[in-house]
């Protein structure tokens, strides 16, 4: 285990200066029941060998129409399976920002960062109610396998639209709930329906989709221009 403190002295990790009261979280949001967070110990399945032959993540980095210079977050980052892949595929011009919540997680990061001498990942220690993204800056925001598990998908959301750049989007990859031939638990699988409900309420629409992965939806969406935010009571 990796103590916080050694995490702390890390230039590279940007830890917020004054840390937030944290709004009470959900257990259900929209009718859908929230899964527990992934813990960091789980970390070495999700760089497993046969990752590839499973979900074809190959396929799917190459329908993310990726441009060099590029800023892209990859929001629940984990152990970097795809924010170090994303690093060669923007260049030196472009900018991976990774965000997580476990420190743990960015500590495995950092690792495989230096074990590969990459430098354009800004590994970010996130809240669970904040990202702490810059505003108004990134191309895409690719959460592969993480939306399922916020506890505040509401406020995360918004925090998103507000660091997206005009025409940026968020790439949403969840396990299908309508396929029961994939093996992962329902409650960390999403159908198209929810996902639809969910992201509509809080000001994104789909502007694209792609259907050919084995396990996953994969689901583009950019903010609603016509979208007006509750007012709160
Ligand atoms: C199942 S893992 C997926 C990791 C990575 N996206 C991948 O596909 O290899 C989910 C990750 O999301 C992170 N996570 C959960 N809630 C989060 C939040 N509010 N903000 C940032 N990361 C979060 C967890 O700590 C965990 O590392």
């Amino acid at each position: 285990m990796v103590p916080d403190s050694f995490l702390s002295a890390q230039q590279q990790i940007q830890i917020p200066k004054k840390s937030a009261k944290i709004p009470q979280g959900r257990n259900v949001y929209m009718g859908r029941q929230i899964a527990q967070t992934m813990h960091y110990t789980g970390a070495p399945w999700l760089i497993r060998e046969n990752r590839e032959n499973e979900e074809r993540c190959s396929l799917m980095l190459a329908n993310l129409n990726i441009k060099t210079g590029m800023t892209i977050c990859d929001l629940g980052c984990g152990n970097g399976f795809y924010s170090l892949q994303l690093a060669k595929m923007v260049g030196p011009d472009g900018m991976i920002l990774a965000v997580d919540v476990q420190p743990q997680m960015l500590h495995l990061l950092r690792a495989r960062m230096e074990a590969e001498a990459i430098e354009n990942v800004t590994p970010i220690l996130g809240s669970f109610h904040n990202p702490h993204l810059p505003k108004n800056s990134v191309d895409y925001i690719l959460m592969v396998d993480v939306y399922h598990e916020l506890s505040h998908p509401e406020v995360m959301l918004k925090y998103m639209r507000d660091s997206l750049k005009e025409g940026g989007q968020i790439v949403l990859l969840e396990y299908r709930e309508e396929d029961p031939k994939v093996p992962i638990k329902p409650l960390h699988k999403m159908s198209k329906k929810q996902i639809l409900k969910e992201y509509t309420a809080n000001g994104f629409k789909l502007t694209q989709e792609f259907d050919k992965l084995p396990w996953q939806h994969m689901m583009f969406f950019g903010k609603d221009p016509d979208w007006k935010e509750p007012v709160q009571q």
